[in-house]
Formats: structure tokens, sequence, C-alpha cells
């Protein structure tokens, strides 16, 4: 018999069949003449419970039977008489596919503080909270692709290991083969990286933008999605050293429609979640953050409030609140000030564009009043920034101009150089944090619980 998921199960209307349910024991109850046995196998939030008799059974078999071990079952799918479930299996065969000691599980009935399942992310996947962000996760994932693919967006697999820095940023991680005990010199005393596997310093890329551009100037519309790297020693809930991020980039666009775009993609990845995930979002709107799917629905319906740097800077300076971190024309700002804006200030999403240019990357494009830029960052309740992109520099002279003003060596990006050379065009995109997107979505305040497998300072387990 072919197996049937527990999805398909709870959601069959053809019922008194027999039918073939493997997953792991979540609970078991029951008196000495039956045993009620919730299975769930992850492709649902819900469990289903199966009713044995505990007569048809050898006792030896059924001991076996705990929480967090594996089992199959055959049985017949019935209505059922208890409430909370419409369906349950009455067992006629069980097998025990794997044992698990009940004395040494750690997932055990009461609940676990995220921090404690984080030491144990290989089994976090089996609770009802992880479970329904993984799920989450994955209908983003389809979401974005098939929103960039109705668009005739091209998906661009940029590289993960390059000799540049895109964001100037500096803090990468460095990619060798070098024994590190024992490296070539140069005659100056300097690491030999032209002994090094690809003959020239190497690292893990902090963004694919670069390289999108290059496509963009090409197919007119790609989108990057991949994972990135960034090696600053940031120890916060919204920062982690390994995220996967979306760079769209598109040819003929300005930073007005490049805003246009970032918050129909937003809006739309929000209500493919609502219209596909709804069990899981409910799930996690009673268990985690009560306010959840009032705030998913409140920024759907929003038009996203759209204002200059300067004049956020200045509706900062006025604000009745103490700041951990100064105000102040020119200085960057911090997640307490943007949350600042978009929680008690605006009270919806907030795109902030034209920012200070000592403060941005060498590629943005430069407004006439020579000290902004054409940047734009997308602030969301609960999170701060969730993107940052810009209209990008198309004309050689200023870019270059800016190169040198920063230090960048023109050498090191001849080929995107040429790009402005070779039939410049305006264009724009920007970059969405994947694990961002999540945290806003399932309402999970720490970003290392909606990655698998977190990678953060001093921390690389699994
Ligand atoms: O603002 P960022 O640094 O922008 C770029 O990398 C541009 N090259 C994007 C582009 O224009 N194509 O990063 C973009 C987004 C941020 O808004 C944030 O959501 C996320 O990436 N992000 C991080 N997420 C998790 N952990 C980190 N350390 C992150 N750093 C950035
Ligand atoms: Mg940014």
């Amino acid at each position: 018999m072919k197996r049937s998921t527990v999805k398909e199960l709870l959601g069959a209307t053809e019922k008194n069949r027999e039918v073939l349910l493997k997953g792991w024991v979540r609970t078991r109850r029951g008196n000495n003449q039956l045993a009620f046995i919730a299975v769930n196998d992850g492709t649902i939030i819900h469990s289903i419970q199966v009713v044995a008799d505990l007569n048809l059974f050898p006792e030896e078999e059924m001991k076996r039977i705990t929480t967090g071990s594996s089992i199959s079952v055959t049985g017949t799918l019935v209505e059922s008489m208890g409430k909370g479930q419409s369906v349950e299996i009455q067992a006629k065969e069980i097998e025990v596919l794997g044992d698990s000691d009940p004395d040494v599980y750690p997932l055990q009935k009461k609940g676990h503080s995220f921090e404690f399942l984080r030491e144990i992310a290989h089994l976090r996947f089996r609770t009802n909270t992880f479970g329904a962000v993984f799920r989450i996760r994955h209908a983003l994932a389809f979401a974005i692709h098939k929103y960039y693919n109705d668009k005739g967006f091209f998906c661009l697999h940029t590289p993960i290991i390059t000799a540049s820095d895109a964001e100037g940023a500096g803090a990468m991680f460095k990619v060798t083969t070098l024994d590190l005990k024992n490296t070539p010199e140069t005659e100056e005393g300097e690491i030999d990286f032209n002994q090094d596997f690809f003959g020239r310093p190497t690292n893990l890329t902090v963004s694919g933008q670069l390289e999108g551009e290059l496509g963009a100037l090409a197919l007119s519309s790609i989108y990057t999605f991949g994972p990135t790297f960034r090696a600053e020693n940031s120890n916060t809930p919204r920062h982690v050293a390994e995220f996967w991020m979306i760079e769209p980039e598109m040819a003929f666009y300005d930073i007005h429609d490049n805003m246009d775009l970032a918050e129909d993609f937003l809006k739309y990845l929000i209500k493919y979640t609502l219209e596909n995930c709804l069990d899981d979002l409910e799930f996690l709107n009673k268990m985690v953050d009560k306010g959840l799917l009032e705030r998913l629905r409140f920024v759907l319906e929003q038009p996203f409030v759209r204002k200059s740097y300067t004049e956020a800077v200045e509706i900062l300076m006025k604000a009745d609140k103490l700041f951990e971190f100064p105000v102040e024309w020119g200085l960057d700002l911090q997640s307490e000030h943007e949350r600042y804006l978009v929680e008690q200030h605006f009270k919806c999403p907030v795109i902030l564009t034209d920012y200070p240019r000592d403060i941005k990357a060498f590629y943005m494009k430069q407004n006439d009043d020579g000290r902004t830029v054409r940047a734009m960052d997308v602030l969301f309740p609960q999170i701060g920034e969730i993107i940052g992109g810009s209209q990008r520099e198309e004309e050689l002279d200023k870019l270059q101009s800016r190169m040198r003003e920063m230090d960048i060596p023109e050498d090191e990006l001849w080929w995107y150089l040429e790009t402005r050379k070779f039939g410049t065009v305006e264009h724009s995109g920007f970059g969405l944090g994947f694990e961002r997107l999540i945290m806003f979505i399932t309402g999970m305040s720490n970003i290392r619980d909606v990655i698998p497998f977190p990678r953060t300072p001093r921390s690389a387990e699994f």
C-alpha cells in the first residue's frame, strides 16, 4: 500500500478505507484497553490520532511506542468521535520503525524555550513551532521564484566565492587553500596569494549585486537568491553571519520604479503566506505572537510611507524619546531609530530615500546636491531594515570619481566599469534579507529561529 501523509489524511473526503501512515509519535495517552497515539509527519501542523485496541497487539511491541519513536500504521481511516479532529485511524497493524528512549529524548511534552531548542537544532524541526516556521520558509522561497518568474525576471546564480567586496563594508570571510601554518611569502614578506587556489585573495560574497547588475544590463530584469556572508561581530537578534538574500536588479528602472517593486513584492509575499499557510500562521498567532495576523493584514492594506532620510532625521531630532545612539544628519540610523519611525511615528512601513553619500556604498546614484545618494531602505515594524537598495550610478565618470574618493581600486572592478562604457542605462535594484522577511511573517523575534542552522560569532554547530 502507498503511504499517505498526515496532510492527505486530514484533508481526505473518502473515509472508511485502508490507509498506511508513517510518522513520529508526539504523545500517547489512554487506558489499559485503548491507546490514543498522536502521530505527526511534518507535512502539516496537525497530528493525526491513531487508536489502538491493546488486546490486538503484543504488549512488548506497544511498550516501544513512546514520544519520539517512529511508527508505521496500517488501519482504517474513520470519522473521529473525539473532539478536535475530523478523522482518526483505527489501527490494524503497528510496527515500530525506530525506538526513542523516553528518559533521554530531549523533546518532552512541556513547552521548551527557544534558547534551549537552539541547542538541539537537529531535533527542533519536530516541534510545532519550528515545523510551522520551516514550512513557511519553504512557501516563501517558492513564492519568491513564482513572483519573479510571473513578472518575466530571470533567476541568475551569482558566485559565492569572489575577489571583490561589493558593499565596501569590510568584514568578509577569507577563502583559501593555503596551509595556514606555513603560508608562502612574497619577497616583501607578505602572504603570496599567487600560490593560493585562485592565484589571488578571495572571500565569501557579501552580495550578488555587482554580478547581478551585469546580468540586468543585458537581460533587462534578473534576480539572485542565494547565501551571503558577513563576518561582522554583531550579536543581535537580527544578524547572522550567513544569510540568504533576494536581489532583483532591473535595467530602465529609476528609484521610484524600484520602490514600487519592493512594496508590491513584499505585499505579494505576505498575501501568498496568508493564502497558503494559514494553519501555520494561526498556530504562530496563538502561541508565539498574538498580534501577528493583525499586523500582516495591516501591512497588506497600508500604502508604505515614503520619506527622505533628511525628513526622518528631523522627525527623530524632535522626538520625545531618549535614544541610545545619537541622531544627527550624516550619521547612519540605528535599529532603535528605524523602529521609532515605523512603530511610533508613522505606524506603518516606511521607505526612506536619499541618504548621505558618505554612509552608503560607492555604486549608488549621486544626487545633484552633491551630498546624498539615491538609496532606499524599507523599514518594517518589529524588524527595522528589511530591504536595502538604490538606483545605481550609471555615469562612468561619476562612478570612477566616487571609487577614487573611497579608495576602491578600478582594476579590480574593471568588468563592472565596462558596463558603464558600453551602452550604459539607468538601472536599480535592492536586496531583501530572507531571514528578516521570515521573522516578520512568522512573528519570531530572533533570527536564529528562522534559519535551520544559524551561523553567528562563536557558533557553527550542526
Ligand atoms: O543593506 P544591505 O547590506 O544591501 C546590500 O547588500 C545590497 N547589495 C543589496 C542590493 O541593493 N542588491 O543588505 C540587504 C538586506 C538588509 O536590508 C537586511 O534585510 C539583510 O540584507 N541583511 C542581513 N540579514 C541578516 N543578517 C545580516 N548580518 C544582514 N545584513 C544584511
Ligand atoms: Mg543596508
